[in-house]
């Protein structure tokens, strides 16, 4: 465990009195973010506009997201339903949250993982090597009443317009599950079957300005461990995405989502679609905030490749059934390292 040198476990609560970053956060020289390379890269990934979801183009919005989720595991989407003022209410509470005094953020502080709502720093401080330049609030909101009670009460507007938001983004959650079963060519409610009955968090990532961004990253390369992830970010760009041996930038388009497979995904697919690398750089100048939803079975379901995409003589079952509890234990424990979490539940590992 890497001990912040400072005595605010907060990066916004020391970042602006700082010209060099504490060593805590140094990345060794082999291991740095090169900034100006993704930024020349000319590969993005793929938008689709939902609008035609339930119309008579689903056909081919059907090839898009699987040509999204084979080739790249990311894709953006337009016309995704959630409305513009929900979506403008949510990142303005959200930054209003981290505007509060330390004290009131502080009141949710927990190194613990197994809360159900938290604030804390880097990724899991009591794991984490190198501390990472991101503060987060992270939240369980499915079913929101088992723990709506819980989320922060200031900004006094903030259980509302998190609830609306949530309510709003599995609604879109569920019609991708559908799009992406129907693009396997698995029934419509395959995926969302298959995830028990289903499980939502959120995170709310703030990066503050960085004195000394091309020694540090906002969240190293990782995997995520959900079946799907739908991500809301700000104006400021940080995201990149591993597409052959590359880091790509993506750059944020107003009135859009990024959607990208987890691993539990890449398992249910039987690996047709990939959980993707991806990470998150900081910069001087501006804070950036990003949403993600994380989309998850719930902890008793168990996950398997679909029966339909397994054919014993050519494409046998890649990875063993598993208790989905037994992958999420593994995936906080280890930190996030760009190894993948899923080769422990690999069919030839016994
Ligand atoms: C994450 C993540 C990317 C970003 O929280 O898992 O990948 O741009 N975030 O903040
Ligand atoms: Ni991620």
């Amino acid at each position: 465990m890497a001990a912040p040198l400072t005595s605010k476990p907060l990066v916004s609560d020391f970042s602006s009195s700082v010209s060099h970053i504490p060593s805590t956060y140094v990345r060794p020289i082999s291991d740095r973010p090169k900034l100006s390379q993704a930024e020349t890269s000319g590969d993005t990934i793929p938008l689709i506009d939902l609008r035609d979801l339930h119309g008579p183009n689903r056909a081919e919005i059907m090839r898009q997201i699987a040509h999204a989720c084979s080739t790249h595991g990311f894709f953006q989407i337009k016309n995704h339903g959630v409305p513009e003022t929900t979506v403008n209410k949510m990142l303005a509470v959200a930054r209003e949250f981290f505007h509060q005094p330390e004290s009131e953020r502080m009141k949710h502080y927990s190194a613990d993982s197994t809360k159900t709502t938290r604030v804390s720093t880097s990724f899991n401080v009591s794991t984490d090597k190198i501390l990472n330049w991101r503060d987060y609030l992270r939240l369980h909101c499915f079913p929101i009443q088992d723990f709506i009670n819980e989320w922060p009460e200031n900004p006094v507007s903030f259980k509302e317009i998190t609830a609306e938001y949530a309510t709003s983004v599995r609604a879109l959650v569920l019609r991708l599950l559908e799009a992406i079963s129907e693009s396997l060519g698995l029934e419509r409610d395959h995926i969302s079957n298959r995830l028990g009955t289903h499980a939502q968090h959120m995170a709310f990532n703030y990066y503050p300005p960085c004195p000394e961004p091309e020694l540090t990253y906002g969240l190293p390369g990782h995997k995520d461990p959900t079946a799907i992830t739908v991500l809301l970010q700000d104006q400021v760009s940080g995201l990149q995405v591993f597409k052959d041996d590359e880091w790509v930038a993506v750059y944020p388009i107003p009135n859009t989502f990024i959607v990208n497979i987890g691993d539990q995904m890449q398992v249910i697919s039987n690996e047709r679609y990939k959980s993707v690398l991806h990470r998150a750089v900081v910069n001087t100048e501006k804070e950036r905030l990003s949403i993600p939803t994380f989309y998850f079975p719930s902890t008793d379901a168990v996950i398997s490749p679909a029966q339909e995409l397994i054919d014993g003589q050519t494409s046998p079952a890649v990875y063993k059934s598993f208790p989905f509890v037994e992958y999420w234990d593994k995936f906080w424990d280890r930190s996030l390292a760009t190894a993948s979490c899923l080769d422990a539940f690999r069919a030839s590992t016994t």
